[in-house]
């Protein structure tokens, strides 16, 4: 059966391969997540008082691009409305629930989109669908769907190129008429180029609901390889994460994954020909917060080494059986064996977990390093080298088998995954 052809933007976008999420709105104002307001039972006439004391002191749309642009991230998606229906943009009439409204007075998704265009990042933004602050979402559904219609045609319009719209929301009414043709179609006719996306849910991933749509996406999921035989179109996918716990800043939230954890995510993505999305949080004032910015920061020095086989590599079949498995060498899962992606006369080879050299004593002998084997290498392979070190490593390749000679890193290093590039 035919495969799809991609379109140009839909590949610029799987070249992106890593993201940055950021949810902010009112309710960072009370740290306990975006959802606060239906979790407890909130009053809506109290919540928008938090509009009065929303500044936005702290916000500085170059740090949150630059906290991105460090990390390695091509794309940001930034909450223009979420939930609670409090825009971050001037709604030009449309409401007084905007940001215009509140002693910020300044158009922060301009702001936004601005410093992504000055830096060279790609602007997304996250827009719901489901609104607890507009009475027309319950009452009168119709004239709902006008309202977000014309709330979406203000940032098409008034802020230049948009990389994409990440829409959430459309699980409240599942199976209603959301007119959907109609709102991306809009899109389509002012900015032919953007990603559309409509996530359907935590516990939908996977789906897509409307054959305009780009992307499936896999909230807080696991990717999987895609067989696009037979597909009417090529679609990208898409996981998005939480570094913590929550969406928007938890004070209390202490749950933070681990930079391996993290760079695991990105390369279990990647395997799958996933992008990977992830998300901060940013304070009530909007900074960022410090830990979020550390952690992204260090991600930023794990892909300046390794970033290219992320953005370049592409899924190849090659699996490894984990030669390592015979000397007790715990893998979490499968998805946390080595692989192989393949990008331009190159294959990137992504190790996890390999041994450090030194002395025992400070070494642990925990890591397996020695020869492992992949099968499915159709392609000659020259040379490998590690591309941190640029250090040669030693292989066979008989018929389709690979076997690579793994060599410890350098005490003082542990880059829980490590990539070698082999020269096709
Ligand atoms: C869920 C939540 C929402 C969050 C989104 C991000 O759909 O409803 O709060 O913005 O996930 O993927």
């Amino acid at each position: 059966m035919a495969l799809p052809v991609p379109a140009q933007y839909v590949l610029d976008f799987e070249q992106m391969g890593f993201g940055m999420f950021v949810h902010w709105g009112l309710y960072s104002q009370l740290g306990r997540g975006e959802w606060v307001y239906k979790v407890e039972n909130m009053d809506m006439a109290e919540y928008k008082k938090l509009a009065d004391t929303f500044t936005a002191e702290d916000f500085d749309a170059d740090e949150l691009v630059l906290t991105a642009k460090n990390a390695g991230c091509r794309y940001i998606c930034f909450t223009s409305r979420h939930h609670e229906g409090f825009s971050l943009y001037d709604t030009r009439g449309l409401n007084d629930f905007d940001v215009m409204h509140t002693p910020c007075g300044r158009d922060l998704v301009g702001e936004f989109v601005d410093a992504c265009h000055r830096h060279g990042i790609s602007p997304f933004l996250y827009h719901t669908t489901r609104d607890w602050y507009n009475p027309d979402f319950v009452d009168n559904f119709d004239r709902y769907l006008d309202y977000l219609y014309k709330s979406v045609e203000i940032l098409c319009t008034h802020y230049g190129k948009i990389g994409g719209f990440w829409f959430d929301g459309n699980s409240t009414y599942r199976d209603a008429d959301w007119k959907e043709t109609r709102l991306y179609s809009m899109i389509r006719k002012y900015q032919p180029e953007a990603i559309l996306l409509n996530n359907m849910g935590i516990n939908s991933k996977g789906v897509v609901s409307h054959p305009d749509l780009d992307v499936i996406p896999y909230e807080r999921g696991n990717p999987r390889p895609m067989n696009r035989e037979g597909m009417p179109k090529y679609l990208a996918a898409e996981m998005c994460d939480t570094i913590n716990d929550h969406w928007s800043i938890g004070i209390n939230d202490f749950n933070y994954k681990s930079p391996a954890r993290l760079i695991n995510n990105i390369c279990r993505c990647r395997k799958a020909g996933a992008n990977y999305l992830l998300n901060i949080g940013p304070t009530a004032e909007g900074g960022v917060q410090p830990y979020q910015r550390e952690l992204m920061a260090l991600i930023g020095r794990w892909m300046e080494i390794f970033g290219e086989a992320v953005y370049s590599g592409r899924p190849y079949g090659a699996v490894s059986y984990g030669a390592a498995s015979h000397l007790g060498v715990h893998y979490d899962s499968n998805d946390e064996r080595c692989f192989i992606l393949k990008g331009e006369g190159k294959l990137y080879i992504f190790c996890v977990n390999t041994g450090i050299a030194g002395d025992e004593n400070v070494t642990m002998r925990s890591y397996y390093c020695g020869s492992y084997a992949f099968d499915n290498v159709p392609d000659r392979v020259k040379s490998v080298r590690w591309m941190d070190s640029g250090e040669e490593l030693s292989f066979v390749q008989q018929d389709d088998t690979l076997v690579l000679r793994v060599t410890p890193q350098h005490y003082g290093s542990s880059f829980c995954v490590r990539v070698a590039e082999a020269e096709i």
